[in-house]
């Protein structure tokens, strides 16, 4: 089978397409033909090597931890699916990932697709709509009413993150440039921030729940703008426990874990037309370069996803 392995850590050009034999699956294990699969910055974050502590591969690994597609094996303890079940997943990270003809994946770490997604949107999905769904639901709890801001509400989890806290009652603001004002919008958030117009506190009333996927100073200055006794669930960086105290408010770090239930929630969302993700991006195996380069770029809309059979 085909698939796009790296053998080193390093730039663009370790990505490498090769010819490979086929995964074997464990008892647990389904085996996937890849219909589609989507890029997240975590891929090139593991290609250039700063995740090698946190995650120790054994090169080379396929890249890619979002995947839809077709079983065409059941592991002898799996019940839950059959051969030809269109599933999708965002399997452990650990593995093999996505970026090939086939992958393994174990049962519950897979789901049936809704029909209401096609193979592109499915792939688009698993991680992004996990990782929202983790910070917004697992972790602040976020209910009817409060008000929540999510950064980069033009990308992948941000755009995932409004609609789901839409879908919960909240009150959506959401931050972008200029240029993606509208699309929050068409996400559903109830006030589309620009970013580059002014300060975000001469824009932004006082929130109960940041959604920080940015870091930085982003994260710092966020703190003035969350009520006393919000939280701030950060998904790239671990909030200061200091500048918390010092507000009257939480922070949390959320690491994405791969989870069956939530996909079942996502995919519940998809059935009631509240959820939808933006594919604005669609490559191949063969162009997979200019895939991470636009992942790289900090300026996608929405997913990119791999068109793979
Ligand atoms: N911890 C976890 O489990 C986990 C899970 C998923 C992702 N992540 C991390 O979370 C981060 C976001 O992931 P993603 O997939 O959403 O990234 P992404 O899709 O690449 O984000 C791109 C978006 O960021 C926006 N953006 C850039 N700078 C901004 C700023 N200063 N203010 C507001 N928006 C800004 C851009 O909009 P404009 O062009 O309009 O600025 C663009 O739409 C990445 O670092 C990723 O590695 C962590």
């Amino acid at each position: 089978m085909r698939a796009v392995r790296i053998h080193q850590y390093g730039g663009t050009e370790t990505l490498t397409l090769e010819n490979i034999e086929k995964p074997v699956i464990n008892d647990d294990d389904i085996l996937i033909q890849v219909k589609s699969a989507a890029i997240n910055p975590v891929d090139w974050k593991i290609r250039e090597g700063y995740l090698q502590t946190f995650i120790p591969y054994q090169l080379p690994v396929t890249l890619g931890w979002d995947v839809a597609g077709i079983v065409t094996e059941v592991g002898s303890k799996v019940s839950e699916f059959s051969v030809g079940d269109e599933v999708f997943s965002r399997p452990a990270i650990h593995r093999d990932g996505s970026y090939a003809d086939f992958i393994a994946v174990k049962a519950d770490e897979a789901v049936l697709k809704s029909s209401k997604l096609d193979f592109s949107e499915a792939a688009a999905l698993p991680l992004a709509g996990i990782t929202a769904w983790q910070c917004l639901v697992d972790v602040a709890n976020v209910e009817a009413d409060q008000r929540v801001l999510v950064h980069a509400g033009a990308g992948g989890v941000g755009h995932l993150a409004i609609q789901i806290a839409k879908a919960k009652g909240a009150t959506v603001i959401a931050t972008a440039s200029a240029a993606n004002q509208v699309l929050l919008k068409e996400f559903g958030a109830d006030q589309a921030v620009d970013y580059t117009k002014a300060p975000l506190n001469e824009q932004i009333e006082p929130v109960d729940i940041v959604i920080d996927t940015l870091g930085g100073d982003v994260q710092k200055l966020s703190w003035g703008l969350l009520k006393q006794g919000g939280i701030m669930v950060s998904i790239v960086e671990q909030p200061d426990e200091a500048l918390a105290k010092s507000h009257q408010a939480r922070g949390a770090f959320v690491f994405i874990e791969p989870s069956s239930r939530i996909l079942k929630e996502l995919n519940g969302l998809v059935e009631a037309d509240q959820l939808k993700p933006l594919i604005e991006h669609h490559f191949t195996l063969e162009t997979i370069v200019e895939a991470h380069l636009q992942s790289q770029s900090g300026r996608t809309r929405g997913k990119i996803v791999l068109d793979i059979s």
